[in-house]
C-alpha cells in the first residue's frame, strides 16, 4: 500500500492506493538442516527512527544490512538487538525461544515487527497448552536456550541449530517440532483460515 503524489518530495502526500503481485516462493532456508545465526552489529530500528511494527518497504534496508553481514561472515542469517541492547528479532523473521517447557519471545514494544506467523504460533501454544511468555530477552539466553526457532510468512518455522558458534540444539527441538507440524498442518485443522483463490 503506498501514498503517493508524482513529485520529488519527502512529504507522505497524495491519494493511498494499493499495489499487489503474486510471486512464487521458493523455500527460504534448508528445510531439514537447522540456521546457523549470529547476532548482527546493525540494531533494529527504533520506533521513534523508523516504526519496526510496520512493514514499510524502507524498514527492510536494517533486515537487509544485518543479513548481508551474516552471510559475509558464514552465516544464514542473523539476530538484531534493539536500541535497548536486548533481542529483537531474527532478519525478516521473529523469535522465540523455549527454555525449561516455557515457550518465550520479546515483547511487542521490544522493537519488533508484530508478525502475523508471530500471533499464529503464539494461538497454536496456546492451544497445546504450551505456556507463553512474551517478556525481555538478554543475549545471552539465547545461548541457554534448550530451543530456537524463528517464524515468518518467507521462512515458516525455521528451527536454530547455533548462535554465534553457541551450540542450541543438533536437531528441531520437541515444542518447536510440535508446534511447526501444527502449523504445517492449519489448512486440514483450521479450514477456515484459508480462502481458495479462484484459479
Ligand atoms: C522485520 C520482520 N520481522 C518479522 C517478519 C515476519 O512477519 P510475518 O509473520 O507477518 O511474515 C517479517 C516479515 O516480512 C519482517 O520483515
Amino acid at each position: 500500500m503506498y501514498r503517493s503524489d508524482l513529485q520529488l518530495s519527502p512529504d507522505i502526500a497524495g491519494d493511498y492506493d494499493l499495489s499487489v503481485y503474486l510471486i512464487g516462493m521458493p523455500s527460504y532456508f534448508e528445510a531439514d538442516k537447522g540456521l546457523s545465526v549470529c547476532v548482527s552489529s546493525w540494531q533494529r530500528n527504533a520506533d521513534n527512527a523508523l516504526p519496526p511494527r510496520t512493514k514499510a518497504s524502507g524498514g527492510y534496508l536494517n533486515s537487509s544490512l544485518a543479513i548481508h553481514d551474516a552471510k559475509q561472515a558464514g552465516f544464514d542469517s542473523a539476530i538484531l538487538l534493539n536500541q535497548a541492547g536486548n533481542v529483537g528479532e531474527g532478519a525478516v523473521m521473529n523469535l522465540f525461544m523455549v527454555k525449561d517447557g516455557e515457550l518465550i519471545t520479546p515483547t511487542t514494544d521490544a522493537d519488533i515487527l508484530e508478525g502475523i506467523t508471530r500471533r499464529t504460533v503464539i494461538e497454536l501454544a496456546k492451544e497445546q497448552s504450551i505456556p507463553v511468555v512474551e517478556r525481555t530477552i538478554n543475549r545471552t539466553e539465547l545461548y541457554t536456550a534448550d530451543e530456537l526457532f524463528f517464524c515468518g510468512t518467507a521462512v515458516e518455522i525455521s528451527w536454530c541449530a547455533k548462535v554465534d558458534n553457541v551450540k542450541i540444539s543438533s536437531k528441531e527441538g520437541p515444542i518447536s517440532r510440535k508446534l511447526h507440524e501444527s502449523f504445517i498442518n492449519l489448512p486440514t485443522t483450521h479450514p477456515g483460515l484459508f480462502t481458495k483463490v479462484p484459479s
